[in-house]
Order: C-alpha cells, then sequence, then structure tokens
C-alpha cells in the first residue's frame, strides 16, 4: 500500500519577472525590493520543502503505526503531520498571497475591501489589526496569510520587523485575496489534491 506524497508547488512564474501565470506572482526577484530574491529562494527551496519533505516521511510512517497497531507512533506521527502539513498549506497560501508591487492593487479586491471596511472600518485600520490574528483554524477559509516566522525577513531586516510588516503591503496580491473570497474554499484547498 502507497502512501500520498506531496511535492513542492513550483513558483509559478520565471525568474526573469516575465508572468507565465497571471493570476499568482512573480519571479523571486519581482518581489525587491520588499522581500529579497535571497529570502525567496531560500525560504521556497529550502523551508517550504523541509516542511514536505518532514510531512511526506511522517505520513509513510504513519501508514506502518497503522499497519502494526503502534499508538504511542500513531501519537508522535499526528504531531509532525499537523505542523508540518499546515507549513505546507501556509506557504502555499502564502506565495500565492504576494506579487510583484507593480501587480499589487487593492482595487483588484473590491468585494474584499467592502468587507474589509464593514468590518475593520477601512483598508488601515485593518493593516493595523492584521498581526493580531491568531493562525487560521480548520474551520475558517484563509484568504490572505502572511508569514511572520523569522527566516521569512530576517536575511533583510534583522531585528527589525516592524519595517517587513509595513513593506509587505506593497507586494500583497488582492486579485488572489479577492478569487479566494469569491471562490470558497474549495477553491483556496485546491493545490492540496493538485500536487498529489
Ligand atoms: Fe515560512
Amino acid at each position: 500500500m502507497a502512501v500520498t506524497q506531496y511535492s513542492l508547488p513550483p513558483l509559478p512564474y520565471a525568474y526573469d519577472g516575465i508572468l507565465t501565470n497571471p493570476h499568482l506572482f512573480a519571479s523571486p526577484q519581482a518581489l525587491e525590493p520588499a522581500i529579497s530574491a535571497q529570502i525567496m529562494q531560500l525560504h521556497h527551496s529550502k523551508h517550504h520543502q523541509t516542511y514536505i519533505t518532514n510531512l511526506n516521511a511522517a505520513l509513510t510512517s504513519q501508514l506502518h503505526a497503522l499497519i502494526s497497531n503502534n499508538l504511542p507512533l500513531q501519537l508522535a506521527n499526528q504531531q509532525i503531520i499537523t505542523f508540518n502539513g499546515g507549513g505546507h498549506i501556509n506557504h502555499s497560501l502564502f506565495w500565492e498571497n504576494l506579487c510583484a508591487a507593480s501587480e499589487s492593487k487593492v482595487t483588484d479586491a473590491k468585494q474584499v475591501v467592502a468587507e474589509i471596511e464593514k468590518q475593520w472600518g477601512g483598508i488601515e485600520e485593518f493593516k493595523d489589526r492584521f498581526w493580531e490574528n491568531d493562525p487560521i483554524t480548520i474551520r475558517l477559509t484563509p484568504l490572505l496569510g502572511v508569514d511572520m516566522w523569522e527566516h521569512a525577513y530576517y536575511l533583510q531586516y534583522l531585528n527589525v520587523k516592524a519595517a517587513y510588516l509595513e513593506n509587505i503591503w506593497t507586494v500583497i496580491n488582492w486579485k488572489t485575496v479577492e478569487e479566494k473570497f469569491k471562490g470558497g474554499r474549495e477553491d483556496v484547498l485546491k493545490f492540496l489534491r493538485a500536487s498529489i
């Protein structure tokens, strides 16, 4: 019996900055100066890949643990699967939430902005409160996520996290936020099936 193995989703555009998938984001360089190419390459090819590698190993181990009725191993694997599966999902969504600054237009998310204005009073108020939000739970549908771990900014911003948080707004792909809002949960997580 085989178990599902996940793979790293490729960055959906070329390094020369020419969009190959207008719904997603440009090459790592295209996110500069908000996020350096060095960070993007390490973050995607090393950090995200590690989550996937660990997820796949735990899924394989879990299959054996289930067959052999090894409950302690099942419980240990479940924690690893939750952590690394979450890392895979969060990073996949994060990449889709970014785009070149020239493509980042809040006017592309008219319905989302209308909801933001209803709930927070305005886009600037929303930005101020955004960092207070807890990580999503399984019952909510993620529309916009930003990686706050040090590996997401430290090489470039060092300990000045506030500058990263300010600059990240210049490379948010509002078009994908709006599409996720309109499409619903099945749309948001479809990459999980596509990556199998
Ligand atoms: Fe990350």
